[in-house]
């Protein structure tokens, strides 16, 4: 099957908890054999946005998906080999940065540092907690990176590591219905999220 079929949703699929059964298992098949964040995270992006946009609640105009994407806590990105200048966050600052995803452009980074984080997806990744929001625009501190949105699902990447929980990140996804995410995906969402967290390496 070439890769860009895996995205399209059989007509057989009617519920959104088939919907994401099926997403799961094209995604696990698609990363088969690859533990590249990068790579996965992009092939990740792709078919959740596209799949999305082939499934009736969503791609039909005004209730559809516009941004599925993820952002990374800064220091698991690989440090330049070659750079003309130095980078400069500020010390003591932590960031979740721009990763791969589908959509229109988006903000570059996120503040996550404790007292100054506003947002949903800082929020999510502070708490480790998935946020399902209805109105974005009744989210105190809401980061509108597309004044069409109007509600949000952000998933945190949890990594369990026995003695301690590791919040890696956080899979966005955002819509222009009001409403347009269910807690039936938000279960399928967070089952994503964990084949992601352990099918890759941090
Ligand atoms: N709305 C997010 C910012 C990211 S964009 O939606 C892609 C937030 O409030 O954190």
């Amino acid at each position: 099957m070439p890769h860009a079929d895996s995205s399209l949703v059989p007509s057989t699929i009617k519920t959104r908890a088939e919907f994401w059964a099926h997403v799961h298992d094209q995604l696990s098949a698609l990363i088969d054999g690859q533990r590249d964040w990068v790579t996965n995270l992009a092939n990740a992006s792709s078919l959740i946005y596209n799949a999305l946009l082939s499934f009736e609640p969503f791609g039909n105009g005004t209730s559809a998906v516009n941004w599925c994407g993820f952002y990374i806590d800064s220091t698991l990105f690989p440090p330049p080999k070659f750079t003309s200048r130095q980078t400069s966050v500020p010390a003591g600052a932590s960031r979740i940065l721009l990763g791969p995803f589908c959509g229109k452009p988006a903000c570059q980074f996120i503040n996550t540092t404790p007292g100054k984080a506003r947002g949903v997806c800082a929020d999510a990744f502070l708490s480790g907690k998935t946020l399902l929001v209805t109105d974005v625009n009744a989210y105190p501190g809401h980061i509108a990176c597309d004044g069409e949105t109007n509600s949000e699902v952000v998933v945190p990447l949890v990594l369990d590591l026995g003695d301690k929980r590791v919040c890696l990140g956080v899979l966005d996804l955002d819509c222009l219905a009001l409403g347009g995410f269910t807690e039936e995906d938000k279960a399928g969402l967070e089952k994503i999220a964990q084949l992601l967290v352990t099918t890759c390496d941090w």
